[in-house]
């Protein structure tokens, strides 16, 4: 038994009740924490895990995250006074990262709220032109009237910029965001979001309600919502640097201007067939990141793990490169058990771990001696076949050079006996 940052914990063995159940140890766990609650985004993971990978960290370092999401490492560096960066695929999690950053005082968050009364007055539902996202059948997600109105409350948001300023207009939309996605026919599995069943049900009763109604509806909880981003601007904002560049983790040294980083703290996408499009699309779509599906499925061929529209067909005619070989014992044997089942998944295994390879050997060159690194991890099950995503990781940081490597596990990821979240630590040569 060892007694890791997350308690006591015995590698190999059944892991013991307390760690069966840690809400505080997920997304979750953000929801009331200042800027880290403002979207509940699935990519996140918890702050309380940051900080406490943090408490070994002194304010004269820097840190790097190199798979961003919702900017949780950079956000809780930045207000504990600790320099950091940090990098992501995806363009809408660089813009609302880099905002999630900003200096922003009560001036703003009197301005958000200011403007956020006025727009709630000015919401126009009776042009028949007003833009509406691109998103494929958008009528799964809202009934007419509410799409109506949120179009209509999209479009009052983006008037009058000089008098308003860009960062007011960001947590706007921010604003925006959080209301949109609570009149969506959606809910949130453990994992992913879904449609709701009783979704044709709401949508009759909705109709019943009128588009009058349906406005005051959205433009209340938009003024409730904008009143609660305001609130929260000032609640442990950063008080040191912290920037999200738009880039690609396997090669971080062209992304980042030639620092050198002394701890790196993320979680990469997890080989587990989840992608970070799908959940973010209504997101995206609204604020303009995307305008079409096959826009979509290329940016999630460019992430790692992505396999969202045409990532999928793309899958299907991938090779491995034949140079960078995964140096577990058993990984070919894992693959081929999964390709088995179905040969897309064994080749999703295999691409997966030859990025994380790629990207492993591109980190190194922007790290400083000793550097420490925290990567937390699920491991995923394919079938029968069990994959040990976190020993794999182990392996491939020992066999890219890094030196002290060990996993902890964090906690019980679902009911399912044998999906754990791990940290997987490391450090470059001295
Ligand atoms: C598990 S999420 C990170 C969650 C983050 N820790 C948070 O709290 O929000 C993984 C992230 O990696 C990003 N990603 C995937 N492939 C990437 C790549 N090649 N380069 C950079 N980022 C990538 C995804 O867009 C996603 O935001």
């Amino acid at each position: 038994m060892k007694e890791g940052l997350f308690g006591q914990i015995e590698m190999g063995q059944p892991v013991c009740k307390s760690l069966q159940r840690r809400d505080h140890l997920t997304f979750r766990g953000n929801a009331s924490l200042g800027r880290h609650g403002w979207l509940r985004l699935t990519p996140a993971y918890s702050l309380h895990l940051v900080r406490e990978l943090l408490k070994e960290t002194r304010s004269d370092e820097m840190v790097l995250d190199p798979f961003s999401g919702t900017g949780t490492t950079p956000l809780a560096c930045a207000s504990m006074g600790i320099r950091s960066d940090a990098v992501d695929i995806n363009p809408f999690l660089v813009w609302f990262g880099n905002l999630k950053m900003m200096p922003l005082g009560d001036y703003v968050a009197r301005q958000v709220q200011v403007a956020s009364t006025r727009i709630a007055e000015e919401i126009d539902v009776s042009h028949s032109t007003i833009w509406q996202p691109n998103l494929h059948a958008i009528e799964k997600w809202w009934d007419t009237p509410t799409l109506h109105a949120l179009a209509a409350l999209y479009c009052a948001i983006s008037q009058h910029p000089h008098e308003r300023g860009e960062h007011v207009i960001d947590l706007l939309r921010v604003a925006f965001c959080r209301v949109m996605i609570q009149m969506a026919n959606v809910s949130f599995g453990h994992q992913s979001m879904s449609f709701k069943k009783n979704g044709v049900v709401a949508t009759d009763s909705l109709l019943r309600e009128g588009s009058g109604d349906c406005v005051r509806r959205i433009a209340g909880a938009f003024v409730v919502s904008a009143r609660e981003v305001a609130n929260s601007i000032t609640v442990e904002p950063p008080i040191a640097e912290a920037r999200v560049f738009l880039g690609d983790s396997r090669d971080l040294s062209s992304v980042l201007c030639g620092r050198q980083y002394t701890t790196v703290i993320t979680s990469p996408p997890y080989p587990n067939r989840m992608s970070y499009i799908r959940e973010l699309r209504p997101y995206m779509y609204w604020l303009g990141f995307l305008s079409d599906g096959r826009q979509a499925g290329e940016l999630d061929w460019k992430a790692i793990g992505g396999t969202w529209g045409c990532a999928t067909s793309l899958l299907n005619t991938w090779t491995p490169n034949g140079y960078s070989e995964i140096p577990f014992s058993n990984f070919d044997q894992i693959v081929r058990e999964i390709s088995k089942g179905h040969a897309l998944l064994g080749r999703y295994v295999h691409k997966y771990f030859e990025d994380i390879k790629s990207h492993l050997l591109n980190l190194r060159k922007v790290l400083a001696p000793g550097a420490r690194c925290h990567y937390i991890v699920g491991n995923s099950k394919f079938y029968d076949t069990l994959l040990p995503v976190e020993e794999i990781y182990a392996e491939l940081f020992k066999d890219t050079g890094f030196v002290n490597v060990g996993i902890e596990t964090i906690r019980k990821r679902s009911s399912k006996k044998e999906l754990f979240e791990f940290v997987v630590n490391a450090q470059m040569p001295g």
